[in-house]
């Protein structure tokens, strides 16, 4: 049994459709990001959970418990916030421990929780600061640390990174990742970063205007997108997009894609495509061209140590069995 199912849930804000019929589930352990343009309804998706708001249509289960009548607070659930919304007036020591209390946990053991939380996550020197006088990557760590000592059957998060300058991101990332291993921690996780979801997730379920477009593992997901917009929001730099006809192929298909790495220099002779460059960018191991091929523009992968200057010729080869096929309407086109 999943430890949480969400089943043809649907959510309406008046005319906005937020959710539509969607449905998911997360195994016990498992770590599912759901990720998608801002709107999308990822937030709704975490509020229905936590029974922040009610649902139209659908049902959501945790444990096999249907939570519609369940009153937030008796919902086995800790939902960590972009915002952390720690209570300013109090302690980490006291923030940490709040949620025991309310549940009249003896005091001796809360002291034993919060400090055994606070070790795991290295705040353990922060526990008489107000959450004022602690730094964006600190109070983040209390937020999960608060979500942490109720050990609920599923964790919510939404957007925890995204206050964070880019490097402390990383950093607690990973840190998110091992403590999930270490927990065996059910979490449910939010993020418009694609590069958050492919680096933490078991598995993503990529959504767009309410609906989710694919589920799968990070790698189905990267190498077999159901359509167009799951192929181009997944991946940076975004999988190239044209007419088969430039590849001087007869193809079966509206568009074809092709991912940057997979695009290859070539001599004049043996080139598919010649282009002129319009732009290079480094990020240190590689380098990535922006060229322009009879009106189409394509980004590929080359050595960093290969200087491209704008205006200048390139030639491209591209693998074929690496080509991902599209109809008209966008929808993948399975090969073979
Ligand atoms: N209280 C509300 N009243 C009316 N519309 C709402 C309300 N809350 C959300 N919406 C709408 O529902 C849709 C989904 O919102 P949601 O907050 O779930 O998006 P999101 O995917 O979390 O986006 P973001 O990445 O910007 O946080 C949006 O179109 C939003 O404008
Ligand atoms: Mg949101």
């Amino acid at each position: 049994m999943p430890q949480l199912q969400f089943s043809q849930v649907t959510k309406q804000y008046g005319e906005v459709v937020a959710l539509d019929r969607v449905s998911f589930e997360l195994q016990d352990g498992e770590l599912l990001v759901l990720v998608g343009p801002s709107g999308c309804g990822k937030s709704t998706a975490l509020r229905l959970i936590a029974g922040l708001e009610p649902l139209q249509a659908g049902t959501i289960t945790i444990d096999g418990v249907e939570l519609t009548d369940l009153p937030p607070k008796d919902r086995d659930i800790a939902m960590v916030f972009q915002n952390y919304a720690l209570y300013p007036h109090m302690t980490v020591q006291q923030n940490l421990g709040f949620a025991l209390k309310m549940q009249k946990t003896p005091t001796a053991e809360i002291a034993s929780r919060v400090q055994e939380t606070a070790m795991a996550l290295e705040i353990a020197s922060l526990l008489d600061r107000k959450p004022g006088q602690l730094s964006g990557g600190q109070k983040q760590r209390v937020a999960v640390g608060r979500a942490m000592i109720r050990n609920p059957a599923v964790f919510l998060f939404d957007e925890p990174l995204s206050n964070l300058d880019a490097k402390l991101r990383v950093t607690l990332r990973d840190e998110l990742a091992r403590l999930h291993q270490s927990l065996n921690a059910t979490i449910l996780y939010v993020t418009h970063d694609q590069v958050e979801a492919l680096t933490l997730g078991d598995r993503i379920a990529v959504m767009k205007d309410g609906q989710i477009q694919q589920i799968g593992t990070p790698q189905h997901i990267y190498n077999e997108p159901v359509n167009t917009f799951v192929a181009t929001f997944i991946g940076n730099p975004a999988m190239n997009l044209i007419p088969p006809d430039l590849l001087k192929l007869s193809l079966e298909a509206n568009r074809v894609g092709i991912r940057p790495e997979h695009l290859e220099l070539s001599s004049p002779d043996k080139a598919t495509l010649t282009g002129k460059v319009l732009a290079r960018m480094n990020t240190g191991a590689d380098s990535f061209v922006t060229a322009e091929f009879q009106g189409h523009t394509l980004t590929t992968r080359t050595p960093a140590d290969l200087i491209f200057n704008v205006g200048e010729t390139i030639h491209l080869t591209c693998q074929h069995d690496k080509l991902h096929l599209f109809d008209a309407d966008g929808v993948r086109i399975t090969q073979g």
